[in-house]
C-alpha cells in the first residue's frame, strides 16, 4: 500500500509512520506517480477542487489503474462516521456507496454535506441525488416511527429496502435473504 500526496512535507512526516510494514508513503498526485495499482482510494481530495477539474482527475486515475482496476473517490468526515464515495472504472462512475454510522445519525440529510465532489453541488431540486437524500430522508423516518431508537440498523435496512421497493437501484443487502424479512 503507498500512500501518494503532493506536498512534501506532508511526505517527509508521514514516512516514519509508515506502519504496518508493507505500508510506504511517496510524492505524487493524479498521476499516480508511475504506478499501475489494482485499486485507489483517493478521499477527501477532489473536495478542494473545482468541479470542473473533477473529470479530469478521474482520467488521469483511471488511466493510471492496472488493466481492470478500480477507483474509490469520495468524501467522509473527521471522524469517519458519515461518507460518500463513488466506484469509478476506465468506463466512469458505477456506483454510489453512503456511509454512515447509524448510532450517530440523526437524519440522512447529513449526508449530504459529504457527497463526493461531482454531487455535492447538485444537491439543489430538479437534481436526482437531491431526490435520492429526500427519499432516503423520508424513508428514516417512516422506519424510526417503526423501530425502537435502540435498533438504528433494523431502522436503516428497513429505510434502504423502502427505497429498493419504490424503485431505487440499490445495489446490494446486508446478507443472503436478508430483503426478504
Ligand atoms: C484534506 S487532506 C485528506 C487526507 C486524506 N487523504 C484523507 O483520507 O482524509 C487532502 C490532502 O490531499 C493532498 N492533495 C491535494 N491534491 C492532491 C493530488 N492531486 N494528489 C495527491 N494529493 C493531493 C493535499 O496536499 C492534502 O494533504
Amino acid at each position: 500500500m503507498v500512500g501518494l500526496e503532493v506536498d512534501p512535507v506532508r511526505v517527509a512526516a508521514a514516512a516514519p509512520a509508515a506502519d504496518p510494514p508493507g505500508l510506504t508513503f511517496a510524492r505524487g498526485g493524479f498521476e499516480l506517480a508511475g504506478l499501475r495499482p489494482a485499486l485507489v482510494r483517493a478521499f477527501n481530495v477532489l473536495r478542494q477542487y473545482d468541479e470542473s477539474e473533477v473529470a479530469d482527475a478521474w482520467r488521469t486515475m483511471t488511466s493510471a489503474l492496472a488493466p481492470g482496476g478500480l477507483l474509490v473517490e469520495g468524501t467522509c468526515d473527521e471522524l469517519g462516521r458519515l461518507g460518500g464515495w463513488l466506484l469509478i472504472d476506465a468506463d466512469g462512475p458505477r456506483s454510489l456507496t453512503l456511509a454512515a454510522k447509524l448510532t450517530t445519525l440523526d437524519r440522512p440529510a447529513e449526508l449530504a454535506e459529504r457527497l463526493p465532489k461531482a454531487l455535492i453541488h447538485r444537491n439543489v431540486p430538479g437534481e436526482p441525488v437531491h431526490d435520492l437524500i429526500r427519499a432516503l430522508d423520508d424513508a428514516w423516518r417512516a422506519a424510526r416511527r417503526r423501530t425502537p431508537r435502540s435498533a438504528p440498523g433494523s431502522a436503516g435496512w428497513r429505510a434502504v429496502t423502502a427505497l429498493r421497493e419504490a424503485g431505487w437501484p440499490i445495489l446490494d443487502r446486508p446478507a443472503a435473504g436478508a430483503w426478504a424479512n
